[in-house]
């Protein structure tokens, strides 16, 4: 097991990069699978959750090549439209092969995801998507079966902005026959990102990022290159790293508009924030101010920054609330702050967080971004915080020791 070794105290100087959207890429890689012959996609972060789904797309059959950050995938090879079991408990996001193999062989099937660390996380919408246009969905012993070979455009309400449904449905719409219109679709930055690679592949999607997405279906789609947008989240997690330490960092390869929920948040609080093109710089001080937050889906306060957030606040002065609204069991980071000596009360979705000092212990990732707000904790607490469950931010950070390392963070990474 590796734990990572953190001594407190330290500022963050220069400039630090940000990789490719994990979120973005995961359907994305899975969507190359509609398109006939190859795709070569760049700007892939290097992460454990991409690992995984390319071994998905190699047993499904694809050849796939993975070098540096670019994948090249040639989907023509393909013989299996089942996820298999061991691949599939291994990472959620499996079940964007139900979309891009439905749309492509007219058929698919995966283990039902179960509940995860943050909530039960159903995806009734993902088939109610499916069943509109005409699929038939069986679920037996834990196995989704989707069935239809001949898809027709249908009109399609969500009752929530999933993000995983808007990418499934759109998937499974790009050839159905006609017109799909998928209203109440999440506007999340992934979605367009999507939209976008699907129209260079042949599709015909509009209003990605709105809330009504339009799908006129196509016989085919054709392979292609694509380069995949910078990870909003990534990008949010060192912008809060250099505010709570008071220091002065650019973070370089950041879609700006992308993080706005987080830039008037953080000017709320009296940190100062550069906007430049491609780039933002934050420039922190000691004396930020507590504000309040909830999540919502975009282009609200991203639940993936939450955490992050909360770690932040516990060095504002000042009280502060945390309302959590997309997913129900999302605070499982306020413990692991609180053994660091942070001052936390939690009532359901709510959490009142007040200034204390931080000071180091050991403590664990409960989930991938719980993990990131442990790293914020332990970058202002007073001595050397241990942080076990790295695998948990190894899922979401490409080479995330390297880079604190390069911008003056006393990090380490042991085998225990
Ligand atoms: C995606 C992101 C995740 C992020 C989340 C919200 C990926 C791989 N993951 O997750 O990092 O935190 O968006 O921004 O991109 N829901 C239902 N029924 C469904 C689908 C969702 O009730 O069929 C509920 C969920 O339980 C949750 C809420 O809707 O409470 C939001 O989920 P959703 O937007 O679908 O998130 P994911 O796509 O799972």
């Amino acid at each position: 097991m590796e734990k990572l070794i953190i001594k407190g105290g330290n500022k963050l100087e220069g400039n630090i990069a940000i990789s490719g959207a994990k979120n973005a890429a995961l359907p994305i890689v899975m969507a190359s699978l509609i398109g006939e012959g190859r795709s070569f996609l760049d700007n892939i972060p290097r992460l454990r959750d991409i690992d995984n789904l390319v071994k998905i797309l190699e047993a499904l059959g694809a050849k796939v090549d993975y070098k540096g950050n670019s994948l090249d995938i040639d989907s023509d090879s393909v013989n299996l439209l089942e996820v298999p079991y061991k691949l599939a408990r291994k990472m959620r996001a499996s079940y964007y092969a139900l979309g891009a193999l439905l749309a492509r062989y007219g058929q698919a099937a995966t283990t039902l995801p179960g509940g995860c660390e943050i909530g039960s996380r159903p995806i009734d919408l993902h088939l109610k998507g499916f069943k509109a246009l005409g699929a038939e969905v069986t679920i037996e012993h834990g196995l989704v079966e989707i069935k239809g070979e001949n898809l027709k455009g249908a009109k399609i309400y969500l009752d929530y902005p999933s993000v995983g449904a808007t990418l499934n449905i759109m998937m499974a719409a790009v050839k159905a026959e006609g017109k799909t219109i998928i209203e109440n679709s999440a506007r999340e930055p992934e979605i367009i990102d999507l939209a976008n690679y699907l129209n260079v592949m042949g599709a015909k999607v509009k209003g990605a990022g709105t809330d009504i997405i339009r799908v006129e279906g196509v016989k085919k789609l054709k392979g292609t290159d694509y380069t995949i947008i910078p990870d909003r989240i990534e990008a949010g997690t060192y912008m809060m790293m250099a505010a709570i330490t008071g220091s002065n960092l650019y973070i370089d390869k950041v879609l700006v508009e992308h993080v706005k929920p987080l830039i008037a948040k953080l000017k709320e609080m009296g940190v100062g924030v550069e906007e430049d093109i491609g780039g933002v710089r934050v420039i922190g001080n000691k004396n930020f101010k507590s504000v309040d937050v909830k999540t919502l889906p975009y282009p609200g306060f991203p639940t993936d920054m939450q955490a992050q957030f909360m770690a932040l606040l516990t060095q504002a002065k000042g009280s502060s609330m945390v309302i959590e609204t997309v997913f129900e069991n999302r605070f499982g980071h306020a413990d692991e702050l609180k053994r660091m000596g942070a001052d936390i009360k939690i009532d359901g979705r709510t959490a009142m967080v007040k200034y204390t000092p931080l000071s180091a212990a050991s403590v664990k990732a409960t989930d991938l971004r719980a993990g990131a707000a442990l790293i914020l904790a332990a970058l202002v607490a007073e001595g050397e915080t241990e942080i076990r469950d790295i695998y948990h931010i190894e899922r979401g950070y490409e080479d995330i020791v390297n880079k604190l390392q390069g911008v003056g963070v006393d990090i380490k990474k042991v085998s225990e």
